[in-house]
């Protein structure tokens, strides 16, 4: 009863910032994302009689607390839907640095939920995945279905799912994602979600306009206009992160660098480079470009001072499983 799944993060297009049920994770507004193919979570998982309880390691380390509690009440969820209580190992591994805003829960508890439903043989159509996955993560019923996928909020689980709105190979858009220096964000996004809902004077605003900012964003994909997909993420990454400054205790994820990113790529803009920034909760910046663009965005963030990386993306598809295992 081994399996491994791979899936990808997605980059928030229109952002989920608020729940109005906790414990399943349901959204106050409905959200879009794109997968990105270069951020990826692999992991195996193995249900035996020989565990004695359930064991988890995340990028080599063998987890406790919080984390390790939030898989283990998701691995409940999975082992209930199977009517199995075998205990597990799950060993997993991101290609890229956890907690900096590149949404590690969601490519983590889509490949989580994939690896299971395959070691357990769980017969679970992709409706009824996402909707099993946003209880681990909101955010990672989007990485279930892969591409450029919209999540419907509803005060219904059963109606909280997401769907695919364009897969990888029909926009080709690309994102380079700029790595800057930073720590380990020290508000995660389950805490900050609370903080704006309680206190931030504009959520109510927020999410009076986010139902317009999702027709556009709709619109933008069935054109498959990649140019307009970025600028208007940008206009939804300033809206999101406007609330997040007004919360109390502020929600200041930026850090110096990420403003000097903002300023270069309004920069290139101004040299007529079509590239657009988009950041989700942490201090990295993703800069959504075409295939025209994408060498000059590139030469010009990875010269910025504090830039500790690049990332270049195109779009990312579904989860999928492989035989190769991690143990
Ligand atoms: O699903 P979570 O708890 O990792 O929250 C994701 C929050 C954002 O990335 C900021 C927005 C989004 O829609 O993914």
């Amino acid at each position: 009863m081994k399996s491994t799944a791979i899936a990808y993060a997605n980059q928030a297009l229109v952002k989920y910032w608020g729940k109005t049920n906790s414990l399943l994770k349901l959204p106050y507004n409905s959200s879009i994302s794109v997968c990105l193919d270069k951020l990826t979570t692999k992991t195996t998982i193995e249900f035996s009689k020989e565990n004695n309880q359930d064991e988890v390691f995340i990028n080599n380390e063998k987890v406790y607390g919080r984390k390790y509690e939030r898989v283990v009440n998701h691995l409940n969820l999975i082992r209930k839907k199977a009517n199995n209580k075998l205990k597990a190992k799950v060993f997993s591994i991101n290609s890229f640095p956890a907690s900096t805003g590149l949404a590690s829960s969601a490519s983590g508890f889509a490949a989580l939920t994939v690896a299971a439903r395959s070691a357990l043989g769980l017969d679970l159509g992709e409706k009824e995945m996402s909707i099993l996955s946003r209880q681990g993560s909101g955010s990672s019923c989007r990485s279930i279905t892969g591409g450029f996928s919209k999540w419907t909020a509803s005060d219904k689980s059963e109606e909280s799912y997401a769907i695919c709105l364009a897969k990888p190979e029909e926009i080709d858009m690309r994102t380079i994602i700029a790595l800057v220096k930073s720590q380990e964000k020290k508000v995660g996004s389950t805490k900050g979600m609370e903080i704006t809902v309680n206190t931030c004077p504009f959520f109510k605003s927020r999410i009076n306009y986010v139902g317009k900012a999702i027709k556009e964003m709709e619109q933008a994909i069935k054109n498959k206009d990649a140019c307009r997909i970025g600028e208007l993420a940008e206009k939804e990454t300033l809206n999101m992160h406007a609330c997040m400054l007004t919360s109390y205790p502020p929600l200041i994820y930026w850090t110096s660098e990420t403003i000097k990113v903002i300023k270069n790529v309004l920069e290139l803009r101004e040299q007529g480079v079509k590239a657009y920034f988009s950041i989700d909760a942490g201090s990295n910046v993703f800069i959504n470009t075409t295939k025209e663009f994408e060498k000059t965005v590139e030469e010009k963030i990875k010269n910025i001072s504090g830039v500790v990386g690049v990332i270049k993306c195109k779009v990312g598809g579904k989860p999928f499983t492989t035989k190769e295992h991690l143990f």
